[in-house]
């Protein structure tokens, strides 16, 4: 009997060393010290066996293993439960076989993408980037680009007025305005931004975005207008991108007209994008009116100029093959993420 004590401990004792968590210590613990069937309580039970002057020192030995099976018991728990709280605060354990998680990097908006492009390809045509206010006083948005109050083209714009006599502006010709009165000729410029109108549908959206040009020197001519326009053109859209003028209406300008360039899509051909005509309406343009000149300070018989003005979201449009102008300012991932940088 007493070897069975030593026994039953040396195994215990190696069958602890082995117990992993809780769970595995309850069950050993079940296994030697359940009073049903636990080893040590059927070894205690097996002493009546025993000749009766053997049972004492037997008894105590077993004895003696359960105290120590005890103490063994209550420090591994203790131990377990150190680490297994441990495990819980740091998270799983660190599996180095798992793959990485991939890091999302930000884009910018397709749009961005697009008014960049433009950038990069005035700032390599000479012109400066300028910018100016969105909400605008009347002088800058109407009256000096020669529409005084009660011009009929004001009808044209959709203005949105604000409290307190400004307006948001409705294209971004105030900043020729502005940058005109703050600075001597010769002046090539740009101004890239938002406007706003009331109108909203599947081409119109109430803010959209506008890019001007305007270059005013001595002797400036109408050819150079159209050759200012087709290398910006075939810079953003291609190469062999033709242009076409057509005879049109702004109040600031003077002869204006409307330009148009081959469609993108079918090379001229004609396709529904371009309405089977081979050309796609980009934008307004025409040599700076007399009256802009003279609102700004500048003398009209020193000095000409050219200008222009196109959208921006008609560009992207058109890049990206997109018909539904409303889709770019949704902002859903789904759509954004189709035009990485
Ligand atoms: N500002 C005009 C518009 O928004 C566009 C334009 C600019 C036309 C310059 C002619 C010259 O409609």
């Amino acid at each position: 009997m007493e070897t069975d004590a030593e026994q039953i401990r040396s195994e215990f004792e190696s069958e602890l060393l082995r117990t992993a968590n809780s769970q595995a210590l309850k069950d050993l613990r079940n296994r030697y010290l359940s009073r049903k069937n636990g080893r040590l309580s059927l070894a205690l039970r097996g002493l009546s066996k025993l000749p009766a002057a053997k049972r004492p020192h037997a008894g105590q030995a077993l004895n003696q293993a359960r105290q120590r099976i005890e103490t063994l018991l209550a420090e591994r728990q203790q131990d377990l439960e150190t680490h297994e709280s441990s495990q819980q605060q740091s998270g799983d354990p660190l599996d180095l076989t798992l793959p990485g998680r991939r890091l999302l990097i930000g884009q910018a908006h397709p749009l961005t993408q697009v008014r960049h492009q433009v950038e990069s390809v005035f700032r390599e045509l000479g012109y400066r980037i300028e910018t100016g206010p969105e909400i605008e006083t009347d002088f800058h948005n109407f009256e000096a680009l020669n529409m005084p109050e009660g011009h009929p083209a004001r009808d044209l714009q959709d203005t949105f007025f604000t409290e307190g006599g400004y307006l948001l502006r409705t294209h971004t010709s105030p900043v020729q305005v502005r940058t005109m009165m703050s600075r001597k000729p010769p002046i090539r410029m740009v101004a890239i931004g938002r406007v706003f109108r009331r109108d909203s549908d599947i081409s119109h959206s109430p803010m959209f975005h506008q890019v001007e040009g305007l270059a005013v020197d001595e002797r400036v001519t109408f050819a150079d207008l159209k050759g200012t326009i087709a290398a910006f053109c075939q810079r953003v859209f291609s190469p062999d991108t033709k242009i076409r003028l057509r005879p049109s209406y702004f109040p600031f300008v003077e002869p204006g007209a409307e330009f148009d360039i081959s469609c993108a899509l079918c090379s001229g051909s004609g396709c529904p994008t371009c309405k089977r005509s081979g050309w796609i309406e980009m934008g307004g343009a025409g040599m700076v009116h007399p009256a802009v000149f003279r609102a700004v300070g500048y003398d009209p018989g020193t000095v000409s100029g050219f200008a222009f003005g196109l959208g921006i979201d008609r560009i992207a449009m058109l890049k990206l093959g997109i018909n539904d102008i409303r889709l770019l300012f949704e902002n859903d991932l789904r759509f954004l993420r189709q035009f990485p940088q």
